[in-house]
């Protein structure tokens, strides 16, 4: 206990010290080396009235934006969400401490806004949260399984399309949807400042996607 303290403290000011050095904005380092949800907004939520979108809005909103719930498939919640579990927890061990020692210029964001102390999901809110993330997780495919796997855009799509999540199953979109989903991802590559498709690239998914897109249910 005492010595998980020492070493968020340490971590902290080490922070702290190189923010001044490189005389840069606390607020975007050194969150920048990390993949931190940009959010979506509450209301655009799956099943936004519901007691788990509620949830997710009032607990994991505290240190980052909403995450969308199809940012994992349903089994890689289960760990992502542990960690952020132990990260609230964490934050509440520096809480006090820390906010005041860092002091204003660190309540605008940041690793050191995120070390404030934040409100923690009870054993029950816990498994709503885990509950609602899973049931509007993203449905994924594992590589060997994807349609026409030997082939180029198969390697591209897999190769591109699974860096921050598992891979989509090509079959959960119409080919008239796949195209607004990709042109998304691109933003979040851009907002994440990793490196993005070429046009080129881009273009060989999308073929492969809408080549291998769901058909609209008949009923
Ligand atoms: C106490 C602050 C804090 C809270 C509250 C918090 N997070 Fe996070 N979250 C972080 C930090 C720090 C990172 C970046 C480091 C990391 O991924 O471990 C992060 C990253 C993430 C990521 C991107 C990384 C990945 O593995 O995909 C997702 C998704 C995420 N959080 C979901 C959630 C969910 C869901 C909740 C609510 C159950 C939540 N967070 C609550 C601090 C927090
Ligand atoms: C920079 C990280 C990142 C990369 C790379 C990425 N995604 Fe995503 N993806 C996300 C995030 C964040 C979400 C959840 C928010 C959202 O849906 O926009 C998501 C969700 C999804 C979803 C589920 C939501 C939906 O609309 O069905 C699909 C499908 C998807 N991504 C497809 C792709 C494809 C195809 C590629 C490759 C072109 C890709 N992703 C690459 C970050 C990424």
């Amino acid at each position: 206990m005492k010595k998980r303290l020492f070493y968020l403290l340490l971590f902290s000011l080490t922070g702290l010290m190189s923010c001044r050095d490189k005389n840069v904005s606390s607020d975007t380092w050194p969150l920048e080396a990390l993949i931190v949800p940009t959010g979506v907004q509450a209301d655009s939520l799956p099943d936004p009235m519901s007691r788990g979108a509620i949830l997710l809005g009032k607990y994991c909103s505290q240190c980052h934006g909403t995450p969308s719930p199809a940012s994992h498939n349903s089994s890689d919640w289960v760990p992502v969400f542990r960690r952020m579990i132990l990260m609230m927890e964490r934050s509440n061990s520096m809480g006090m401490m820390g906010g005041r020692m860092m002091g204003n210029r660190m309540m605008g964001g940041g690793m050191m806004g995120m070390m404030r102390g934040s409100e923690v999901p009870d054993q029950e809110e816990q498994q709503e949260l885990l509950k609602y993330l899973q049931s509007h997780a993203l449905i994924s495919i594992q590589k060997e399984e994807l349609p026409d796997a030997q082939s180029e855009g198969a390697e591209l799509f897999s190769k591109d399309c699974s860096k921050c999540h598992a891979l989509p199953d090509p079959s959960k979109h119409l080919s008239t949807e796949w195209p607004a989903v990709i042109s998304r991802m691109r933003q979040h590559m851009v907002q994440l400042k990793m490196d993005n498709l070429s046009d080129q690239e881009a273009d060989e998914i999308l073929n492969y996607l809408e080549q291998n897109a769901g058909e609209a249910l008949k009923k």
